[in-house]
């Protein structure tokens, strides 16, 4: 039977439903691979899958003898070198459409946990040091019939523009291409310049794919271009942003506050984030909700059943050609 290897953690009823069809190998810890055993697991499966967090590189793909297929669990795939895979006709999946309305959750939650100052407050409160109600006791900014300006309006940015209309809020989008004007229309969003939107915005939130040029397209220039009450959010990809630029934005508080799931050097934190009271540091939780990564298990399991069977899998990622 072929050999799958899972490398990280995955939902128990996707391992079932993969472990007649092949010869299944898992890493149920949390522990993540090292480069030398994602070489080894390459060398020998015929489908590897795969977290955002493991780097397959040339040198990975180049000891893929037999691999047809690397599965990646996540929407992103920044992580593997799919032109080089591609060249070796090994097959990148990963799992689109199912996990943007989670991803928008959990952004306004850091929408709405940046403005209202959510984590201190509660930190106070659990530390006891509530003595009574005190009127300038953690201000924050209003949300309703603000600005809200998404960068990247995908699948992700268009669920957050979505939920805007509920907080009466008026909504810019800048964007590698204009949406269709019915699109537009229906989300109430403007098109504009990166620049004007960031000068115009009470809330920045972030969700372009990373790419060559997307790499630090947030950084110091574009930090003093937003309003010093203004809120910066970013789920998408630690890289986009300048992290350095950002501390020191905040540090200067030429900007009100940031909320971030995802980081420049992640899992590392740049120096000093952690001391930084005006800004809310998230593990990469984007889709972390039970159904949403059942629902993206499910999608692995479908691509490496497709990989199995000989048939191209049905998520293959758009950037992969032959
Ligand atoms: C993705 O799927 O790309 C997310 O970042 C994982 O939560």
């Amino acid at each position: 039977m072929p050999i799958v290897t899972v490398t990280n953690m995955f939902p128990e009823a996707a391992l079932e439903k993969l472990g007649s069809h092949c010869d299944l190998r898992t890493n149920q810890t949390e522990i993540p691979p090292t480069a030398e055993d994602l070489k080894r697991y390459a060398s020998e499966s015929a489908v590897i899958v795969t977290y955002l967090s493991d780097k397959i590189n040339r040198d990975i793909i180049d000891c893929a003898e037999n691999l047809r297929l690397i599965a990646n669990y996540g929407a992103g795939f920044n992580n593997i070198d799919v032109a080089h895979a591609a060249k070796k006709g090994v097959w990148v999946t990963n799992t689109p459409g199912v996990l943007h309305e989670t991803t928008a959750d959990l952004t306004w939650a850091m929408i709405l946990g940046a403005a209202r100052r959510i984590v201190p407050a509660e930190r106070f409160t659990r530390e006891n040091r509530f003595k009574g109600w005190q009127a300038k006791m953690y201000l924050g900014g209003d949300v309703y019939c603000k600005t809200l300006g998404i960068i990247g309006c995908g699948e992700i940015g268009s669920a957050v523009a979505r939920r805007a209309s509920g907080f009466n809020m008026r909504v810019l989008y800048c964007n590698r291409n204009r949406l269709p004007a019915e699109k537009e229309k229906a989300l109430n969003a403007v098109y504009v310049s990166l620049e004007e939107l960031l000068r115009q915005s009470d809330f920045v939130s972030v969700h372009a794919p990373l790419t060559e040029q997307t790499q630090h397209m947030i950084g110091k220039e574009q930090f003093l271009m937003m309003k010093p009450t203004a809120y910066f959010i970013h789920t998408a990809r630690g890289k986009v942003v300048d992290d350095k630029a950002l501390v020191e934005a905040l540090k200067e508080e030429k900007i009100a506050g940031a909320a971030l799931d995802v980081y420049e050097n992640e899992p590392a934190l740049t120096e000093g984030m952690a001391e930084l009271e005006n800004l809310m540091l998230l593990p990469h939780i984007g889709s972390a909700s039970h159904e949403t990564r059942d629902k993206m298990a499910d999608l692995v399991v479908d691509n490496v059943l497709d990989a199995l069977a000989g048939k191209t899998p049905r998520c293959l990622v758009p950037s992969w050609k032959k």
